[in-house]
């Protein structure tokens, strides 16, 4: 049965969509991409449709990662779709927890960070920061999706 990983964040557009590409990327290498499949998507839709922001798109570039999701609002159906649900925070946590259409279907959802060897509580927004906040969210992006992807590697 193929695994299907979903990560969250706000806009969908730097913090998700970084994790997305991460995440894919060590699937591949892995040689296991005909049975995981990564997406991401957003619990605020003002950016729906656009490519992640250039910001992130730049500084993933230089670590080997392609950003090319499109953003999109997370929606019902997801719930059911993928078997894990990653957020970014605990805004991202409560939208995203609100939505899911049973508390069975609530339990996929688990917050990034505990994938991390961070004391940091959440996957801090960059959005408003300079350079070394996007670097910052790939570090800890790295750090996490390789632990995650071992998590889902035992649950194939
Ligand atoms: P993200 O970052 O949640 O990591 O994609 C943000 C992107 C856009 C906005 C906030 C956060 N915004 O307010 O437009």
């Amino acid at each position: 049965m193929k695994k299907r990983i979903l990560f969250v964040c706000l806009g969908n557009i730097c913090r998700s969509p970084a994790a997305e590409a991460i995440f894919r990327h060590f699937v591949q290498q892995a040689g296991l991409s005909e049975r995981i499949e990564t997406d991401s998507a957003g619990t605020y839709g003002g950016h729906a449709g656009d490519l992640p922001d250039p910001r992130m798109r730049v500084a993933a570039a230089r670590r080997g990662y392609d950003l090319t999701h499109r953003a999109r609002l997370i929606r019902e159906e997801d719930f059911e779709r993928f078997d894990r649900i990653l957020v970014m925070d605990d805004d991202n946590y409560e939208r995203v927890h609100r939505l899911a259409p049973s508390r069975e279907l609530a339990r996929k959802i688990d917050r990034m960070r505990d994938f991390c060897h961070t004391e940091r509580s959440y996957i801090p927004d960059p959005y408003y920061e300079g350079q070394e906040g996007f670097e910052l969210v790939l570090d800890l992006l790295e750090d996490g999706c390789a632990t995650l992807l071992e998590t889902v590697k035992r649950e194939l």
